[in-house]
């Protein structure tokens, strides 16, 4: 632990290499998400539930859940998403959903109304379906068993229940924790972001959840050529999980955020639209190869150069 900490602060102090062998650790991470693919359905009703979880607030779950849910959709599978941020909801929001929410999983819990009542399905993606989260004072009551029957319930209606959870590992995250089957830890690469997300990997790893993927946030390719970022392999290594994908910094997350419509609903060709696309296709064991970054900030610089040389100077 103490040596892996050193290598994590000895990698942001010479602001690391962007990956040299990055094709190799590509070709493993691949394998393994294909094997992880193939691997954890639920055996009656060949569902999977998969926590997206970070342990640092504000790096990026509830846009991947949102626009995850909606790839999945996209592609054909029977998706939920459950909001475990009983706190701070948002994921309705981001959905644009918010208006149409009637009833929630408080009153699926206390069997005021049927699980369908309280589905919120999606307008242009119907495949898809979220179960809002209740009130803020549920967190007084709720037990780790009371989301396992919310889950239970939900993989036997689902291809894909996906749970956004809430920052932090207190009992919020204890309680999703228990519903989940498998994991993807998402982080920025921020060594306060990684940190958390190692104890997170800690805490997955005691409650048995397996397997468990990571996917990289916030890329900025020309910060990790520049050395001023961690670079992929650094995080990889640290946090020794499979690489299920990267998402670079892209200004339409937050357009989009904004608007409630996910970017992946609308066929969007930005950067991140396509990555949360390809982090879909990797998850149901299609073999999508991962993007380079160091390339893509070599690019970066190739296509400023290129524009220099055709700016007209008159
Ligand atoms: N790839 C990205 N590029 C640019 N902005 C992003 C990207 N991913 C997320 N964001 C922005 O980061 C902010 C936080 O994202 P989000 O709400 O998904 O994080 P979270 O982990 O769910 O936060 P919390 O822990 O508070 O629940 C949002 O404003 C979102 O638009
Ligand atoms: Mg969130």
């Amino acid at each position: 632990m103490h040596s892996r900490w050193c290598h994590l602060h000895r990698a942001s102090q010479s602001a690391l290499f962007a990956s040299e062998n990055l094709i190799d650790f590509r070709r493993t991470r691949r394998i393994n998400a294909i094997k992880v693919a193939r691997s954890k359905r639920d055996p009656v009703t060949n569902s999977r539930t998969i926590l997206i979880c970070s342990g640092k607030g504000g790096v990026g779950k509830t846009t991947l859940t949102a626009n995850l849910g909606i790839a999945l959709a996209g592609q054909g599978a029977r998706t939920v998403v459950l909001d475990a941020d009983f706190g701070l909801r948002n994921l309705d929001l981001l959905l644009g959903l918010e208006n149409r929410i009637v009833f929630t999983a408080q009153e699926v819990l206390a069997e005021t109304c049927r699980l369908d009542q309280a589905l919120v399905k999606h307008k242009q993606e119907p495949n898809l379906a979220l179960l809002p989260a209740g009130n803020p004072r549920m967190l007084e009551w709720l037990k780790p068993e009371d989301m396992q029957t919310i889950a239970g319930m939900l993989s036997e209606r689902f291809d894909y229940v996906l749970i956004d959870c809430p920052a932090g590992i207190e009992d919020g995250f204890k309680n999703a924790v228990a519903a989940a089957k498998e994991a993807i830890v998402i982080t920025t690469p921020e060594v306060s972001a990684v940190r958390d997300a190692d104890r997170v990997i800690g805490l997955l790893n005691t409650h048995g959840v397996s397997p468990v993927q990571l996917v990289l946030n916030r890329v900025r390719p020309k910060m990790m050529a520049n050395q001023e970022m961690l670079a992929v392999d650094d995080v990889t290594d640290i946090l020794a999980l499979p690489l299920l994908g990267l998402v670079l910094e892209d200004e339409q997350v937050i357009v989009s955020t904004n608007r409630g419509e996910p970017l992946t609903l609308n066929g969007s060709a930005s950067p991140a639209a396509k990555a949360y696309g390809n982090i879909a296709r990797r998850l149901q064991g299609e073999d999508i190869p991962l993007m380079d970054p160091a390339k893509d900030g070599r690019r970066g610089i190739r296509a400023r150069v290129r524009q220099l040389m055709q700016t007209k100077i008159f």
